[in-house]
């Protein structure tokens, strides 16, 4: 089929590249030129695994082109996917870009005579398809939803893992408008063998702010009960989440499809089932705040979420908590933030647990030095707007003659951290491990002060 995708950011990219090498022809489209320029010479704007390479096979298969161009992009192919950002606006979701996009895109089928269909991609609240892309796509088309077609296809990837979660869908969500619309658009993905569901619109845009509230609220609760068994004393929570893990209504026997053998399956859920620092990143935060807020304007009560977002928003707060009560004043102390991506594989530190962290650090008068494998000095000032932290080019130097460090995000080369060599480089060797990777006894033994969310 032949696709034009608007916006080229994380979604529109990997999207575009990944139907671009299941032999569809896509145009990604956006206004900004240096990043279309980047993008047709094979290099990407985002960090993310694998998708240079895929870029610069489907970009050399001239299956996939980028082009600030939306007239043409829209009279060459037959679909257009709206990917445009929907950033958090206090907590409401801003539809600046989506309502802008529709509206250039009615004016241009507004003269296109073949039959066209619009689908959006971006993350939007139940109901906003239909009432506001619809009726603004009928205003500037003169036409009537159905001379066009209209659908609602969520995304679920995951940043870091995004090109296999694209290439290997669970399943495939098609909100149609009508029939028509559906059996046109599910032709972009013939080459994909998952489970195709369709539905109607509000419904595909409720299962996308589900999945991901779920994820969050399994943290949320995960992080709620660290504070509970903390305050019982003498539990950790790691022991806690291994018991809970084994229930085989989570990990059932592999036996139970093989028939032999004790092995588990070990679902991907289980890992939100974990406690650590809270969650991040550009989805969960504005996803839940924004579902909260649709849940007021009809007149529900959101209590669970509301417990998630709070939960949430205290959770850095504790591991700064720990090192207070290890170490009393944190003034001019020197203190090791290692990780300022949300999560690994990432350099995306929209809401991380980082920022909050060291903003408390630097209000309690201690100095910071950072450190990440892959997020950039200057992206990280302009953030935290303090020009006092300093950044480490290694964890070395992040840590050398630290009065403590907080692990912040799980990256494989802080796993791989040993107690010896915290002892050997810091002042002294306080370990606060707001992801639990590390073996407590290991730390323990080696005499390291090793505290870590859900065991104080
Ligand atoms: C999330 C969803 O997982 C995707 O399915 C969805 O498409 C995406 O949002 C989106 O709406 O665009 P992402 O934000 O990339 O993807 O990250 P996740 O890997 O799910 O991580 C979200 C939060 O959960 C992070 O703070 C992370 O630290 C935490 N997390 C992640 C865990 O606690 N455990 C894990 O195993 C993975």
């Amino acid at each position: 089929m032949k696709i034009s995708i608007i916006g080229t950011g994380y979604v529109g990219l990997v999207t575009g590249v990944c139907l671009a090498d299941k032999g569809n022809s896509v145009i990604c489209v956006d206004i900004d030129k240096n990043k279309i320029n980047m993008i047709n010479k094979g290099k990407i704007p985002i960090y993310e695994l694998n998708l240079d390479r895929l870029l610069k096979k489907v970009l050399s298969k001239k299956t996939f082109f980028a082009t600030t161009n939306l007239e043409k992009s829209i009279y060459n192919s037959d679909i257009t996917i709206i990917s445009v950002g929907t950033p958090d606006n206090n907590g409401k979701i801003d539809l600046s870009y989506i309502k802008e996009v529709s509206k250039q895109i009615g004016l241009i089928l507004k003269n296109k005579s073949n039959y066209h269909i619009v689908a959006v991609k971006s993350t939007v609240l139940p109901m906003t398809t239909e009432l506001v892309v619809k009726p603004i796509l009928e205003k500037y088309s003169t036409k009537k939803v159905g001379e066009f077609g209209l659908c609602m296809n969520p995304e679920f990837l995951r940043e870091g893992s995004a090109i296999e979660d694209a290439m290997n869908p669970d399943r495939i969500i098609i909100g149609q408008y009508d029939n028509k619309s559906g059996r046109e658009f599910v032709k972009i993905y013939s080459k994909f063998n998952c489970p195709k569901i369709f539905t109607n619109l509000r419904t595909a845009e409720l299962i996308k702010y589900v999945t991901n509230s779920l994820l969050a609220t399994l943290i949320s609760y995960s992080n709620e009960i660290a504070r509970i068994s903390e305050g019982i004393g003498g539990i950790d929570i790691v022991d806690v989440w291994k018991g809970l893990h084994l229930d085989s209504r989570l990990s059932p026997f592999k036996s139970k499809f093989t028939g032999k053998g004790n092995a588990r399956i070990k679902p991907g859920i289980l890992s939100y089932i974990w406690s650590g620092c809270g969650y991040g990143g550009s989805c969960f935060p504005k996803d839940t705040k924004a579902l909260v807020k649709l849940a007021y304007d009809i007149g529900v009560k959101p209590e669970i979420l509301n417990s998630v977002i709070n939960v949430n928003k205290t959770q850095p707060e504790e591991l700064v908590l720990y090192l207070k009560n290890i170490i009393g004043n944190l003034k001019n102390k020197k203190i090791a933030v290692l990780g300022l991506a949300f999560k690994p594989d990432t350099n995306d530190t929209r809401e991380s647990p980082a920022i909050a962290i060291i903003k408390s650090l630097l209000k309690s008068g201690a100095i910071v030095t950072c450190h990440d494998p892959v997020v950039h000095k200057k992206d990280i000032k302009m953030i935290l707007k303090y020009p006092k932290i300093t950044f480490a080019s290694s964890i070395e130097e992040a840590i050398i003659k630290a009065d403590a460090a907080i692990v912040v995000t799980a990256w494989e080369e802080y796993r791989k951290l040993s107690p010896e060599y915290f002892k050997q480089k810091m002042k002294t060797p306080i370990v606060i491990d707001g992801r639990r990777i590390y073996s407590k006894e290991e730390f323990l033994k080696e005499n390291v002060c090793y505290k870590g969310i859900g065991y104080r």
